[in-house]
């Protein structure tokens, strides 16, 4: 199939792309590079061996996707990824979370109108699903208010591509429900570039590892939990990039308008385990101490992968131990890439 990838130079992006052509798609990557960088298709490009058009184009302006389309001809499906996703830069500007995120949204789908693309793979997050009453949380459970302008971005969303699907016969929507990505491609050719001190956990532990930090700050370790700790789902980049190929070649089989996949490992692993996994998986030891929570933060939440698995033929290959392995691998690489 012909794929055009929006935000294809960032952290989830770059990878799906990879995991596109390496199954045999042709891909096109479209990006504005306000929070990626231009070496990072480039490099997509060295390790499939492959060339692909890169336009450099933002998808929150209204029409932007009609020179794409025109240039690079007959598209099968979109992977929208393009948005802004740092939840404390939303809580203080949320015009610009809203504007971006949801006119891009808004974009691909005239341009899906205009040049008849059948399928369109969202990202969406388990933020929709708040606090869930029952773990492991499904793709039933209720969807709960957001805690920030990102979170309602991501529930809006959702809700825009529900309404599009009712009304416009030949759409087809797969939106999948991201626990939480860390990790990088096991080269360390390519990974998360966190813009100032990271908000998530792995990019700050590698940064903490490699001493660019002093020491981690651990939110919190008088929850309701086994260790006092929070309890996430981390899947790795890889295993969510496969998600996606997966996704598409359903949507284009299925007659099935709109679907919801979780996509996350089952497992839930607080943050005290994260980091024995990430000292087990590098030999380094990590500097931590505990602060007070950090507001907003879910006491404990992981999938239940079971639908994607069945329906899609899905599954994580990647442990824990493989995510940080990888993860400070590229934290290494970019450290090199400093120095030189
Ligand atoms: C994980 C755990 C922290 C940093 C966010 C978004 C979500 C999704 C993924 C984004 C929590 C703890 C973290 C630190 C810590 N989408 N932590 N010290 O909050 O689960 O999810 O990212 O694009 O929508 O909300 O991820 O990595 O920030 O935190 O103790 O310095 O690590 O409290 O328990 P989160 P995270």
């Amino acid at each position: 199939m012909r794929i055009l990838v929006t935000g294809g130079a960032g952290f989830i992006g770059s990878h799906t792309l990879l995991a596109l052509i390496e199954q045999g798609h042709e891909v096109a990557c479209v990006d504005n590079f306000s929070n990626a960088e231009r070496f990072i298709p480039q490099r997509v490009m060295e390790l499939a061996q492959s060339s692909f058009p890169v336009f450099e184009t933002d998808v929150s302006t209204w029409g932007a996707l009609d020179a794409v389309v025109k240039q690079w001809g007959k598209v099968d499906g979109i992977i929208h990824f393009a948005a802004l996703k740092a939840v404390g830069e939303s809580v203080a500007q949320p015009l610009q979370y809203y504007h971006n995120n949801l006119v891009s949204l808004l974009e691909v789908q005239r341009a899906m109108q205009e040049y008849q693309i059948p399928n369109l793979v969202f990202s969406s997050s388990c933020t929709v699903y708040g606090t869930p009453k029952q773990l492991p949380v499904n793709e039933l459970a209720p969807l709960q208010e957001a805690e920030s302008p990102y979170g309602w971005t991501k529930r809006m969303g959702e809700q825009m591509l529900k309404d599009a699907v009712g009304a416009n016969n030949g759409l087809k929507v797969c939106l999948l429900r991201y626990f939480n990505p860390i990790g990088a491609q096991p080269g360390g050719r390519i990974g998360e570039l966190a813009k100032g001190v990271p908000n998530n956990l792995v990019p700050f532990i590698t940064q903490t590892a490699i001493g660019l930090r002093q020491e981690l700050k651990v939110f919190g370790n008088d929850y309701d939990t086994p260790d006092g700790t929070c309890i996430r789902d981390y899947i790795h980049v890889c295993d969510l990039a496969d998600a996606h190929v997966a996704a598409l070649e359903y949507l284009s089989q299925s007659s099935e308008p709109l679907s919801v996949f979780n996509v996350g490992t089952g497992k839930g692993m607080s943050v005290l385990e994260a980091i024995s996994a990430f000292e087990r998986a590098t030999g380094v030891k990590l500097p931590y101490r505990f602060a007070p929570r950090r507001s907003g933060d879910v006491e404990k939440i992981w999938a239940d992968p079971a639908k994607i698995m069945s329906t899609l033929g899905w599954k994580p290959k990647h442990s824990m131990e493989d995510a940080m392995r990888d993860a400070w691998r590229w934290e290494q690489t970019l450290a090199t890439e400093r120095k030189g």
